[in-house]
């Protein structure tokens, strides 16, 4: 490759490209894509990474007892424990129970989630022994990220 045509191959690829190139490697994509905003609808909303952040329209009918202050949702799909703490406050956590591990039998009384397999109780504050997500709400969209 002459100097030139290096200098036209540099200006017009993208860094990863570029990097790749000469051997480095790299790990993110190749795109001048602004991230997508938009919303997953319903409990069918997918993400290609288990870490990337999960974003909710808890308007849809899947997401409806937390429209109300007090009202909560084992989301299994997510593996994550949802509850309406104010208007403008929805506390996510990791559904796991610290005791065993099991996720599906959950109970919420309105401060403390209890797992039904052995009965233990824990607060619904970040605190306590749930792991627990940042989670933004902005009207009805909710953003998770673990
Ligand atoms: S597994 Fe949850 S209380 Fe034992």
């Amino acid at each position: 490759m002459s100097s030139k045509d290096r200098r036209e191959f540099l200006k017009t690829a993208c860094m990863p490209v570029v990097l790749a190139a000469f051997g480095i490697s790299v790990l993110e994509a190749c795109s001048t894509e602004e991230d997508d905003d938009s919303y997953e609808y319903g409990a069918s909303g997918s993400t290609s990474n288990p870490s990337d952040p999960v974003k909710l329209d808890i308007s849809s009918s899947d997401f409806n007892s937390l429209q109300t202050v007090g009202g909560w949702l084992n989301f299994t799909s997510k593996n994550i424990l949802l509850v309406r703490i104010s208007e403008t406050e929805i506390r996510v956590f990791d559904n796991k129970c610290p005791h065993q591990g099991n996720r599906d039998k959950w109970t919420y009384n309105g401060s403390q989630f209890t797992c039904g397999y052995h009965n233990n109780s824990y607060s619904d504050s970040c605190s306590g022994a749930l792991t627990c997500y940042d989670a933004e709400l902005e009207g009805n969209n909710l953003t998770i990220t673990f």
